[in-house]
């Protein structure tokens, strides 16, 4: 899978996400051979840079966050098909002359018409940049010869409205096939293997329902604090930052029926209609929690409180912490909770599903010696420790009948020798060569915000219960699930 010679315009190129992921991600495709030799990338930012100080922080940011073996050998090639245009989102001069400069990439690289615009920039700037690639008809595939492509970065819209216009303003440039939009995580390894291990596999689907399914819990563990990001998530909370995409989307792959092919449209015609399904708690308030880290200790080092990050209000109400108990309404789910948690400042970084099996109707054992059975469980681990684990009860070894729950463990880095691409370097691809699978389409961005925007308007007012740095969440949250008789999963 190589894509046709093309461009990659980056606008906000100098931007975090640009230099940790984007940058690095290409050299990566590079490395591997899966770039085709008419292959660029322009950058795009307000900065007076010509080409070859574009080239110098490429180098280096792609030198320091490439997943793959450095070699010299593969940026010198990459290297001269880098080129930067500086300017402002406004400045028509500087969009007339990227406009210029993909036309003489025709002739000096060979790229044809085909061109991806990577919006790796606040949304805030989205309309900008839209009007001027409708302006100087960058975005016209006609016009151009070949295929021009957008990519959006979460987050889309910050509630259904929102959403929705900025899908307008998208749909009003580009055709809905040329338009990607990014959630990084079903670029993961682990997550597309959701479906490889619900799909591929005869052992798991006769009992994935709620004749044998307890709940199933899914969690987003961070032990970061929101960093240098003060300004976007305290106008954001967890659950407009993870829950709406990541989440849901993990949800969804978890719960759909199976497609009738590996198709994009059939794939996200299935992730629809669970999307459509889920339910929120009758009681908002009863069925979900939200959270905001305290000072405290995480891995053996002083944190501190959210209220005291640098740009965070001493009155904010933003939560960083989020967990909430949804349903799903159909046949296959009815009766079983799906609880979701994410936090930030918790004791690990740990994303998992763990699907919880009912317990054993009847166990012909002396009572005594199944106290320490639970249920039986699958763990997808998304990250970190990739892989999957099946728990069950097994007998002690002893002259006793005792049973203790063991764990069958399968790890990425034990099973295999290939090495797991960055999700960023397979979206990247997955752009440059069409493939829409890992995206998710319009109608699944905006019936999440239907899944978020109820639980939002009704914590309007309230406040987040404060928790530890270094803790699991707030006590709220383990009530939650002690009130329906379960506890949260030592992730
Ligand atoms: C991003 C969120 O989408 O995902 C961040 O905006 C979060 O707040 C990040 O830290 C986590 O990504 P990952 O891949 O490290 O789990």
């Amino acid at each position: 899978r190589i894509p046709e010679p093309c461009a990659l315009v980056i606008f906000g190129v100098t931007g975090d996400l640009a230099r940790k992921k984007l940058l690095p991600a290409v050299y990566d495709l590079a490395n591997r051979g899966l770039l085709p030799p008419g292959f660029v990338v322009l950058g795009f930012a307000r900065r007076d840079w010509d080409h070859g100080t574009f080239e110098q922080m490429a180098y280096e940011h792609a030198k320091a966050h490439a997943r793959t073996p450095w070699r010299e050998e593969v940026w010198a090639r990459l290297a001269g098909n880098l080129k930067f245009v500086g300017g402002a989102f406004d400045d028509d001069a500087a969009f007339d002359t990227l406009d210029r400069t993909l036309d003489e990439l025709r002739d000096t690289h060979g790229i044809g018409g085909n061109a991806a615009f990577y919006f790796s920039i606040p949304p805030a700037a989205f309309p900008t940049v839209l009007k001027q690639l409708a302006r100087t008809g960058m975005a016209d595939n006609e016009k151009c010869g070949g295929w021009r492509r957008v990519v959006v970065e979460k987050p889309f819209g910050t509630d259904l409205s929102s959403a929705k216009a900025l899908n307008d303003l998208v749909d009003d440039v580009f055709t809905g096939q040329d338009v990607f939009r990014i959630d990084h995580y079903l670029g993961k390894e682990t997550v597309q293997n959701i479906m490889a291990l619900r799909f591929a596999n005869s052992l798991f689907e006769p009992v994935w329902n709620s004749k044998y399914v307890d709940s199933v819990q899914i969690t987003m563990a961070e032990d970061v604090g929101i960093g240098t990001r003060a300004g976007f998530y305290d106008a954001t909370g967890t659950a407009r930052d993870v829950l709406q995409n990541h989440l849901l989307q993990l949800l969804a792959l978890v719960a759909m029926e199976e497609p009738t092919s590996f198709d994009a449209s059939e794939i996200r015609a299935e992730k629809l209609k669970v999307l459509r399904a889920i339910s929120l708690p009758k009681d908002i308030h009863e069925g979900s929690v939200r959270g905001q880290y305290l000072q405290g200790w995480v891995a053996g080092e002083r944190a501190k409180g959210y209220l005291d990050e640098e740009g965070v209000p001493e009155d904010s109400t933003t939560e960083t912490y989020v967990a909430v108990r949804l349903g799903i309404q159909n046949r296959r789910w009815a009766g079983v909770p799906f609880y979701i948690r994410a936090g930030k400042r918790l004791p690990r970084r740990v994303t998992e599903v763990a699907v919880l099996f009912k317990k054993a109707p009847h166990l012909p054992f002396n009572p005594t010696d199944v106290e320490a059975l639970g249920h039986n469980q699958l763990v997808i681990r998304v990250q970190p420790d990739e892989g999957v684990v099946l728990k069950f009860g097994s007998k002690v070894p002893g002259t006793t009948m005792e049973l203790r729950d063991i764990a069958m463990d399968f790890q990425y880095g034990e099973a295999f020798t290939e090495q797991s691409p960055e999700a960023y370097e397979r979206l990247v691809l997955d752009v440059l060569i069409g493939d829409r699978t890992l995206f998710p389409d319009a109608a699944e961005v905006e019936q999440s915000w239907q899944v978020i925007d109820p639980m939002e308007e009704a914590w309007q007012g309230t406040k987040p219960e404060p928790y530890r740095s270094g803790e699991w969440g707030p006590r709220a949250a383990d009530e939650m699930l002690a009130r329906e008789g379960r506890h949260w999963r030592r992730a």
